[in-house]
Order: structure tokens, then C-alpha cells, then sequence
């Protein structure tokens, strides 16, 4: 009886179709998807070949990606070689546009031409045939004949990622960034050291991440004063090197990882190590409850701003990033009002109010960052309040009123407003049938809603926006699962928002299309949450 069943749970495991075909209707909708009057359809089975325009390491790599996924979905072993003359799936540069990230994706007789601006191009068009050719196991598929021309709406596709509240190890960090890669984003927003855990080794400063990343317990729940009694954190930190290794993994699917430090609130983990840096002196335990703390850095210190730019410079060796985040949200000020050194600074500086001494170290930090090491800031929208630095990116996160004033004074900005973009949100509206979240309800159809520009901007002041962000706060996200779960199917909407033109959004045809992004989560056994509202 056991056996039989085995041997019928096996066949259905390997069905194989006898064939199977692409469908074009993927997710984030392309810009053109054409079909020509006279239809016709390719046919390619085991052993096609793929080979490239261009040999180089880039081209290279992107051949092999297209090779894995051709085996990942529908199972056809497929060989890359660079010298094929007639392949079945080419991979060409030279397309024509000012974006390097267009592509054009030809299936005709001669066979499948995806051709890239740049290499980038090409591996977005290399993520639209995977999501194209499906999940259905086959040894024969078939591809009806397409133009596709492509391009992102937004330079900026963002998904955010909070290491510090939980630990994910380096294993689960590169999931998360091939979900990414997978939905169109090129940005993965790392938010890595808070009041709960310090989560980045600074080599000049050892106890940092060694004592900052240990909490001797974790609030239960939400914040009901009961307490796990367990130690969390001993060890979990990313190092350096892998830090370079995630940077690596992620600049080869197209996604550049920004780091945060986030100052100078939320600063507890650091102060437990150094409890000089604060107002009080301290002595300071690593965080066990969520929220916002008082404590935080000390302005009037000036070992603070040499503390921030010690570790800005390993930050900056470590991650290539044109941008650097500096958090600057939640930090309160009642502290800096009752502290001689942060009055004193006041003072020398002739500043009013206490919001201006962040705006201080904020302005001291971005001139270091950029005559130093050629980078940018980015800051969330709190930074706005004691005056913003000169060349400053606003991440416009309480909703949209910070990234339209600072689109008004002609800052860049991203769009992460909470109320289309935080995932640590519910998705479904009955709480009690899901994992723990930190409340709210934001719905898949919610998140397809967001336009990142607002109609209160002027068609100049919207080009200073760069794009939209989805948040990923992990206070109530301990495991990867829950992790994956919180993120799908909602990065799928967030990847339209972020890719599609708006005239070619549409939420009942995006939902026509979930089912076969479903499926592919489901071939990666990537979590997802099964149902959407
Ligand atoms: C934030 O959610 N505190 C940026
Ligand atoms: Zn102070």
C-alpha cells in the first residue's frame, strides 16, 4: 500500500507535459508586448543553445543565469556556447536607448533575441523569459512569436530589508535579494544597526557589532511588559567580508545595496558599547522593546561626529554604493534640551532649536561622505525639519507630505509612504489569521494603488522623485518564512508601481496574472502568503 503510493507521489513530482507554452503575461507588465498578425511559434527542446553577441565576464554571466532558469522551470538542460552560430536564444548589447536597462525581446523563426542597452538591459530581459516560459515541467516548449520592448519607469526600485530588529543570515539575504532580482528591483535598502542590535562589524571598533548585536531578551508581543527571557543576538552580525560577499552577490543580479546606519536615534545598541556618546553617560542596555528610545547620540560631544565618521569610512570601504543612508527618523530631542554639551553647541552654532543640531551633524556628515569617499545621503523625511542639507535624497516615509516639500525645494526623493509601502503591515484583514505584524492593514491592492508621484507636484517638481521603496520592519519577523510571507505576493504590486507606466496599470489584469508569479514562488519554495485582498 505504502509503496504504491510512493511510486504514484514520484510520477506526479516528475510529470513532464508533453509540451508547454510561454505566456507574455507577466508581472511587472512590460511597456509593449506585440504579437505579430501572423502567429507562429518557435519550438525549443533539450540541448538548445545559448550563446552571446558579446563575450564578456557580464554577458557571460547572464548567459548562465538564463541556462539555470531554463532548467529551474520548465526543466530543459540547455548549453551556453559562445560560439554558437545559429542559437536558439541569443543575447546581444547595442540596443538604442537612453536607458541602459531597456531591452527588446524578439522570438521569431531565427529563434529568441533578447537585446540590452547595456548588460543590465539584457538581464532584465532575461527575468522576462523566465517569467514567460513558466513553471510546467516539459521537454518540448513552445514560444509564440513576440516583440517585447521594455523599459523601468523609475531608476529607483527599492525593497528594504531590517537585519537589525532580526538576524537573517547571509543564506536568507541572498533569497531575498534574487526575489528582488526577480520583480524588476535594483535596490536593496539595508538597514543593519538599531537601538536592538548592532548587526555591521566596524574593524577599528571591535565591541561594536560583538557586544551591540546581543539583547538580553525580547519584548513578547506587543509591547505588554512580558518578556522572552533569552538571550538574543551573540554573534549575529554580518562581517565585513560578508558584507563584500552580499554586495557581490547582489551587484551580478543588478541590485546595489545601500546600507543604513541609522543617527542619531535609534543608537541604543551603540550606546551599551559606548555609553560616552550619550547624553546621560549611560550605562545603557541593547534594546528588548520596540518603539522609539530618548536616548541618543549625544550632539554636543565631538567624539559623536569622529564616532560617525570612523564608521561612515568602513561603511563606505565595504559597500560601493553611490548612496549612503543616515537614517535620521525618530529621534527625539528631549535629551539634546536638557544636555549642557548639546546647549553648548547650540550656542557656538547660534541654532534656535534642537531640530537644527540634527540638521548639524546631518551637514557635517554629508560634506565628509562626499568629499571623502564621493558619495550621497540619504535621509527619512524627519531630516527635513531643522533644514535639509544641500545635496541630501529625502526617503519620504509619514506618508507623502515629505517628499512633496522636499520635491519642492528641489531634493530627489524616494517614496516609501507607510501607508502603500510598509510590509511589516497586515495583508489580510483578519489578524488573528496570520503571523504576528506590527498592526495596520495594507492589502496587496493597496500597494498596487501607490502613484510614487504625487498630483500635487508640478511636472518639474516630479522628476526630483526617483522612485518608491517598499519597507520591511522585522520587530515581529523573526524567520525567514515569516520574512518571504510578509514580502509576497505585495512585492509583486510594488514591482508595477516601480516598473509600469501608470496608463498601463490595472489592478483586475494584474490579478489575472498573480496566479503564474505564484507559481514560480512555489517552484523556488520561496513563502508567500496564499491569499490577497
Ligand atoms: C521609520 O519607519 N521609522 C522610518
Ligand atoms: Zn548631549
Amino acid at each position: 500500500m505504502k509503496k504504491t503510493f510512493l511510486l504514484t507521489a514520484l510520477a506526479m513530482s516528475c510529470s513532464i507535459a508533453s509540451w508547454a507554452q510561454a505566456n507574455y503575461e507577466i508581472i511587472p507588465r512590460p511597456l509593449s508586448v506585440e504579437q505579430p498578425k501572423k502567429t507562429g511559434e518557435l519550438v525549443i527542446t533539450a540541448n538548445a543553445e545559448v550563446g552571446v553577441d558579446t563575450q564578456n565576464e557580464a554577458m557571460t554571466r547572464n548567459a548562465g543565469m538564463l541556462v539555470s532558469n531554463m532548467a529551474e522551470g520548465p526543466g530543459l538542460p540547455m548549453t551556453f556556447n559562445p560560439k554558437a552560430k545559429k542559437p536558439a536564444i541569443r543575447l546581444s548589447l547595442g540596443l538604442k536607448s537612453e536607458n541602459k536597462e531597456a531591452y527588446r525581446l524578439v522570438v521569431d523563426k531565427k529563434g529568441v533575441l533578447i537585446q540590452g542597452a547595456t548588460e543590465e538591459g539584457v538581464f532584465r530581459g532575461i527575468q522576462t523569459l523566465h517569467k514567460a516560459i513558466g513553471t510546467e515541467r516539459t521537454d518540448t516548449l513552445r514560444l509564440p512569436y513576440v516583440t517585447i520592448q521594455d523599459e523601468p519607469r523609475f531608476g529607483y526600485r527599492g525593497a528594504h530589508l531590517d537585519v537589525a530588529r532580526h538576524f537573517f543570515p547571509v543564506e536568507e539575504v541572498k533569497r531575498y535579494i534574487d526575489i528582488l532580482a526577480l520583480h524588476g528591483c535594483n535596490q536593496l535598502h539595508w538597514h543593519i544597526t538599531d537601538d536592538q542590535g548592532w548587526r555591521f562589524e566596524v574593524k577599528s571598533m571591535p565591541e561594536l557589532a560583538k557586544k551591540g548585536s546581543i539583547r538580553k531578551q525580547t519584548v513578547i508581543g506587543h509591547n505588554l511588559n512580558i518578556y522572552d527571557g533569552q538571550e538574543y543576538g551573540r554573534g549575529m552580525y554580518y562581517t565585513q567580508e560578508q558584507c563584500r560577499e552580499i554586495v557581490q552577490y547582489a551587484a551580478e543580479r543588478y541590485i546595489n545595496v545601500i546600507p543604513e546606519i541609522d543617527l542619531p536615534g535609534h543608537m541604543v545598541a551603540a550606546l551599551h558599547v559606548y555609553p560616552e556618546l550619550g547624553c546621560t553617560g549611560g550605562p545603557y542596555d541593547v534594546w528588548s522593546i520596540w518603539g522609539v528610545s530618548a536616548d541618543v547620540l549625544c550632539a554636543g560631544n565631538p567624539q559623536t561626529l569622529a564616532f560617525l565618521k570612523q564608521i561612515l569610512d568602513e561603511v563606505s570601504n565595504v559597500f560601493p554604493s553611490e548612496y549612503i543612508h543616515i537614517g535620521g527618523d525618530e529621534s527625539p530631542r528631549d535629551r539634546w534640551k536638557a544636555c549642557p554639551k548639546c546647549q553648548a553647541k547650540m550656542k557656538e552654532l547660534g541654532l534656535k532649536h534642537e531640530s537644527e543640531l540634527q540638521t548639524y551633524i546631518n551637514k557635517e556628515l554629508e560634506t565628509y561622505i562626499a568629499q571623502k569617499h564621493g558619495r550621497r545621503i540619504i535621509g527619512w523625511d524627519e531630516t527635513l525639519e531643522g533644514g535639509l542639507s544641500e545635496d541630501a535624497i529625502v526617503m519620504s516615509w509619514r506618508g507623502n507630505a515629505g517628499g512633496i516639500q522636499a520635491a519642492r525645494q528641489h531634493h530627489q526623493v524616494i517614496m516609501t509612504p507607510n501607508s502603500e509601502c510598509y510590509f511589516d503591515y497586515y495583508q489580510l484583514k483578519n489578524h488573528q489569521a496570520q503571523p504576528l505584524g506590527i498592526g495596520g492593514y495594507l492589502p496587496l491592492s493597496k500597494v498596487y494603488s501607490l502613484e510614487p508621484v504625487p498630483a500635487e507636484l508640478t511636472e518639474e517638481e516630479g522628476k526630483y522623485i526617483l522612485g518608491a521603496q517598499c519597507n520591511l520592519w522585522t520587530e515581529y519577523v523573526a524567520a525567514p518564512e515569516h520574512l518571504e510571507y510578509m514580502l509576497l505576493p505585495r512585492l509583486a504590486a510594488i514591482s508595477e508601481v516601480q516598473w509600469t507606466q501608470p496608463q498601463l496599470k490595472d489592478i483586475e489584469d494584474f490579478r489575472s496574472r498573480l496566479p503564474r508569479m505564484i507559481e514560480m514562488y512555489k517552484r523556488k519554495g520561496w513563502k508567500y502568503c496564499p491569499k490577497v485582498e
